[in-house]
């Protein structure tokens, strides 16, 4: 979306108003450590090059005005609360509500917006358009109201509001979308949030490619995630239960570096089966594994690193069980076309992969991917390959 196309929408939405900021917040690409957020272990994201755009006109009143450039999300109003009924499930006006409950409540906003929302990340994909576009309505409403919130502490407050459209999600995508930095990975930690950047190899390529199945996270897959969070938190209080962790402490994050990754799994072997066994397996073999890619950037062993996203999509399908077939069979595509290793990238369901190439592989890659992949099946039209540039956290310019 180009800055003109940006502010020809803003006026015809909003004939009187004139926009005095504009908030670009990125979308993301998980690189690894997936599914492990919401359990405190960190994770490895980098930002996008592609974002929600917001252009803000503050109003005198609290009314809260939106529109948007995508049709499908049709105009909304409602004015600024503490607390706010939500809308029914699946309505665009909830993003926008979970912003606007926080920034009034933990910073004292009270003026309204007129906001126009254009976004270039696609949907129900895995690349966290939903936090980005929370993140960007609260940095506009926070610019309306002349607020500049501390990025740390504001990502990790984002992550409790959005919480307000029914999916109980980690806090990585706000964390990302708020604190990455160009030309960088992140390596996040939670409570307390902290972001370490780490320098993207030059002359390496994530590549996102998506599978052709729409994972809509306010529709059916919140069910799953919100039930793979719980199957968690049952697998660690059996394992609590158990006479060898007596007194142990009592969170995955506490456990994990007590113990150590490798002990945790035999303790889980013996202690927990079924589905509590692959899920706990999951959030250790993992957190070993975000360690360790960690090692691998920092050290430039392409090959190693590689090895680890293949893993991580081994153990996500197997036993966090959260991946589907197209999109085994398009990180096994990619797998063929070029890459050291692929994986689902967010929460599943559907969405995205991410693979990882040489720069002068990409173009092999993606030529690779239509032809084993897009090409055979009904997934063309769906055809989504971008080669990710490591993109800077959301900015509000003054216009
Ligand atoms: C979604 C959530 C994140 C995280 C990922 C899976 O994107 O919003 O918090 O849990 O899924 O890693």
């Amino acid at each position: 979306m180009t800055p003109d196309e940006l502010h020809d929408g803003f006026a015809r939405a909003f004939a009187a108003a004139r926009p005095t900021h504009r908030v670009r917040a990125p979308g993301r690409v998980n690189l690894i450590g997936e599914h492990v957020d919401y359990n405190e272990l960190p994770v490895l994201p980098m930002a996008l090059q592609l974002a929600v755009h917001v252009l803000v006109a503050p109003r005198d009143d609290a009314t809260v005005r939106l529109a948007n450039a995508q049709p499908r999300y049709g105009p909304r109003e409602f004015a600024l609360a503490p607390t706010l009924e939500p809308s029914p499930a699946g309505d665009w006006v909830n993003y926008a509500k979970a912003a606007a409950q926080l920034v009034v409540r933990d910073y004292g906003a009270t003026r309204g917006a007129d906001l126009f929302v254009a976004s270039d990340l696609p949907p129900a994909a895995g690349l966290a358009s939903s936090s980005a576009l929370v993140v960007a309505l609260a940095l506009a409403l926070c610019a309306a109201n002349a607020l500049a919130p501390q990025p740390l502490e504001f990502a990790a407050r984002l992550a409790a509001a959005e919480r307000f459209v029914g999916t109980n999600s980690g806090g990585m995508d706000q964390a990302i979308a708020l604190n990455a930095r160009a030309g960088h990975v992140c390596r996040i930690e939670f409570a307390p949030l902290r972001v370490e950047t780490l320098p993207a190899p030059a002359n390496w390529r994530f590549v996102v490619a998506h599978s052709g199945v729409e994972a809509h996270k306010a529709a059916g897959a919140r069910e799953h995630y919100n039930a793979r969070r719980a199957d968690c938190e049952s697998a660690l209080a059996q394992l609590l239960s158990s006479a060898e962790l007596r007194g142990a402490p009592r969170s995955y994050r506490g456990l994990l570096e007590h113990f150590g990754a490798e002990r945790l799994a035999w303790i889980a072997e013996r202690n927990l089966s079924g589905r509590s066994l692959a899920r706990a397996r999951h959030q250790f073999s993992e957190f070993a594994r975000v360690a360790r890619a960690r090692r691998c950037l920092v050290a430039g062993d392409f090959e190693g690193f590689g090895a680890e996203l293949d893993a991580s999509h081994a153990s996500l399908r197997d036993d966090f069980e959260v991946s589907c077939a197209q999109l085994d069979a398009l990180a096994e595509a990619a797998r063929a076309s070029g890459a050291v290793g692929a994986r689902l990238t967010g929460a599943g369901f559907g969405g995205c992969i991410v693979a990882l190439v040489q720069a002068s592989d990409a173009e092999r890659l993606k030529s690779g991917l239509r032809e084993r992949f897009y090409a055979r099946g009904p997934s063309r039209e769906h055809e989504f390959v971008l080669v990710a540039e490591p993109g800077a956290g959301a900015q509000v310019s003054a216009l």
